[in-house]
This record gives structure tokens, sequence and C-alpha cells, in this order.
């Protein structure tokens, strides 16, 4: 899994010291970056976490771009918009 490398301290905790421990293996990547997210894709990627906006840090992340690139290489993108919910973000 790719993980946006401003999450939740829950969500992080979660990824890095439950679900690391059954075999999932993370990249923490500034997404803001579509160069950074493109290399850090590899053959076994299966799915791209966002949390945009970020907590704490508010870091915007583009999803149309994410899902544009996860598309390509038929991963899945789960977004976390906790903050704005889906009545204010969706595409
Ligand atoms: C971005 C984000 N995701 C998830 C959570 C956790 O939400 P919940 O406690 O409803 O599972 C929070 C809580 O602050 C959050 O800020």
């Amino acid at each position: 899994m790719i993980c946006s490398d401003d999450v939740y301290g829950g969500t992080f905790r979660l990824f890095d010291k439950v679900i690391q421990n059954n075999g999932i293996e993370f990249s923490f990547v500034d997404l803001t970056d579509e160069a950074k997210l493109k290399a850090a894709i590899k053959p076994t990627t299966k799915m791209i976490w966002i949390e945009t906006p970020t907590n704490p840090m508010m870091k915007l992340i583009d999803i149309e771009q994410c899902v544009k690139v996860a598309k390509e290489k038929k991963i899945i993108v789960c977004v976390d918009n906790t903050f704005m919910s889906p009545y204010f973000q969706s595409l």
C-alpha cells in the first residue's frame, strides 16, 4: 500500500503497528507530488490511501490526479475525507 505521508495518528498506527505485521508493506509518500506517487508504485502495489485535507497538516492532495495514475496500473484508491465529508468533497 501507498499511504499519504501525513495522516491521522490513529490511521498511521493502524497501518504501521498492526496491518504491517500481517504481511502488507506500506510506503508513506508525499502524495501532493505526482512524481513521488509514480516513483513509489511497485508491481505489488494494490492500494493508494489518500487523506485530504490531511490531519494534522491540512495538506491537500489532488484526488483526481491520483486516481488517474492509479487506474493506469489497476490500483484501488481509498480517500479518508473526514474533514470535508462526502457532502463537500467527491469526484
Ligand atoms: C482524518 C481522520 N481520519 C479518521 C479519524 C478517525 O475518525 P473516527 O474516530 O470517527 O474513526 C480522524 C479523527 O480525528 C481524522 O481526523
